[in-house]
């Protein structure tokens, strides 16, 4: 057992967490879309005009905040009238980013827009700027978005939706410097300036344009996109810079979900951990160009990337999960929370049957894996007031950033949510925390823990489950343990 001593100050108000920092990533990729989230009207599978219905509970339960779609890169391939209209009409094509199988179109603008409105979530649409054009987008938003007479909006009554939709984000382009078009990033501020200028507000809606940012730690790529983004008029042109970052120590090796050793286990989370360099390093470039902090910092795409599992597809990325992915999403959570005055939005790669998913399928089968129950438990952190929390800590690996405890802690009407790993696989932690400028009576708690190799699958789908764990306060102090492997909401009142 390890003593930590923690403190908290509601009075030291960090920033605002938006709910989009629990935000998701849905691809046409694998069976993300089809087999996953959809299958179709005629699936036995209990479906709402095709998307399934545990699914749709499940993303409900987590309060889901935002869904990006239709990549990654399948975006910058995808042509978005092939996906409207009489579905056995529907273009086929060929999806040449992953695994080269057909793509039906049976999913598209509609059945996306529906799949928002059922979870509740706001869409997030990334634009085909590498193969589309300017017109292209700008009727897609059009289309979406105008209550106008148009020949956009009039084809969207057509096919069978009168009312437009709301659109807030939208992404100009996916990883332009890579399977986005192979661009540099003077050329992409050009194009994104070009393509953003004709993705105008109809009737109401306001969109939130969100330019590519950099692939990990290429600074360049912030440096240049900052200083461009403005327009002739000094105007910034732009609501926010994606980032991209996968968990991946070594690109050619990408390890095994299941089958792990510590010490693979412990250079994945010092690679998680540099999330947060990462982050205040792109920071101090915003901030030179943009003081104000106008611009957002935007992760819609990060978590772990494993070798397939045996005799999968080799590019469709499903891979399992266990409560080692449980404590990257602890830890890359908690990094988003504590940088919640830049971070704005974060979206985990992939939703459902993809790198690190919260949820698994086998035909009718359904499991919520242990990310999922993360993100369970730090629901309460979205549209909370991020507030100054410090804690003891001590680093677990010789030359390497792997400290024992994360945490983040925040406020929403006169509830404290308080959340923590411990990322030790040997030895518990016993917190002592002090908590000011907050009336703290009680406290409840959750937990997620369990062997680290631990993992929901379809024959035993609770392994790794959510219980009630004990919590008190006496004089303004919390005192708790944490089990090794664990994830821990606090909830104080
Ligand atoms: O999430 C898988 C892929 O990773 C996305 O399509 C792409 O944007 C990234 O390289």
């Amino acid at each position: 057992m390890k003593s930590f001593d923690m403190l908290i100050n509601a009075a030291d108000v960090k920033g605002h967490i938006n709910r989009e920092i629990y935000g998701h990533f849905s691809e046409h990729l694998g069976r993300c879309i089809y087999n996953g989230i959809y299958v179709g009207e005629d699936s036995p599978i209990p479906n709402i005009h095709g998307i399934r219905k545990d699914i749709v509970e499940a993303f409900r339960q987590i309060k889901l905040p935002v869904l990006r779609w239709p990549g990654g890169c399948f975006a910058d391939e995808y042509h978005w009238r092939d996906g409207i209209g009489d579905k056995s009409k529907r273009k086929k094509m060929i999806n040449t980013n992953w695994g080269g199988v057909t793509e039906d179109n049976s999913f598209g603008t509609h059945e996306f827009m529906e799949l928002c409105e059922l979870v509740g979530c706001e869409p997030y649409i990334a634009g085909n700027v590498g193969s589309g054009t300017v017109h292209e987008l700008s009727e897609w938003i059009e289309y979406i978005t105008s209550d106008c007479v148009s020949p956009a909006a009039d084809e969207r009554r057509r096919n069978g939706r009168e009312k437009p939709w709301k659109l807030k984000y939208l992404g100009i382009g996916n990883e332009n410097w890579g399977c986005g078009g192979n661009m540099d990033a003077e050329f992409y501020s050009g194009v994104y300036k070009q393509f953003q200028s004709f993705c105008k507000d109809h009737s109401g809606n306001h969109l939130f344009k969100i330019a590519c940012g950099p692939s990990g730690s290429d600074y360049n790529w912030t440096e240049v996109i900052m200083k461009k983004l403005r327009n002739p008029a000094n105007m910034w042109t732009a609501d926010g810079i994606s980032l991209h970052f996968y968990s991946i120590p070594d690109w050619n090796n990408k390890g095994h979900a299941l089958e792990f050793t510590e010490d693979e286990y412990k250079v994945l989370l010092n690679t998680v951990n540099f999330t947060d360099e990462l982050i205040t390093r792109n920071k101090e470039i915003m901030n030179r160009y943009d003081p104000e902090g106008k611009i957002a910092l935007i992760v819609d795409e990060w978590g772990t990337w494993f070798d397939v599992e045996e005799g999968t597809n080799p590019g469709f990325l499903y891979q399992q999960n266990t409560m080692r992915d449980a404590i990257v999403a602890a830890i890359s959570l908690n990094i988003f929370n504590r940088h919640c005055d830049r971070v704005k939005m974060a979206n985990i790669a992939q939703i459902v049957n993809v790198l690190q998913a919260i949820i698994l399928t086998e035909g009718e089968k359904m499991i919520k894996t242990p990310t999922y129950h993360v993100f369970d438990l730090f629901k309460e952190h979205q549209e909370g007031e991020c507030v100054y929390c410090w804690h003891e800590n001590e680093n677990t690996a010789d030359g390497l950033n792997v400290p024992m405890i994360s945490s983040s802690a925040s406020v929403k009407d006169g509830v404290m949510t308080i959340t923590a790993a411990n990322c030790s696989l040997h030895d518990e932690a016993e917190i002592s925390c002090t908590i000011c400028g907050f009336d703290a009576k009680a406290a409840s708690a959750r937990i997620l823990t369990g062997e680290v190799h631990s993992h929901n699958d379809f024959d035993t789908p609770d392994t790794v489950h959510i219980d009630p764990y004990a919590a008190e306060i006496t004089n303004g102090v919390l005192k708790i343990k944490l089990p090794a492997c664990s994830v821990v909401e606090v909830t104080v009142k």
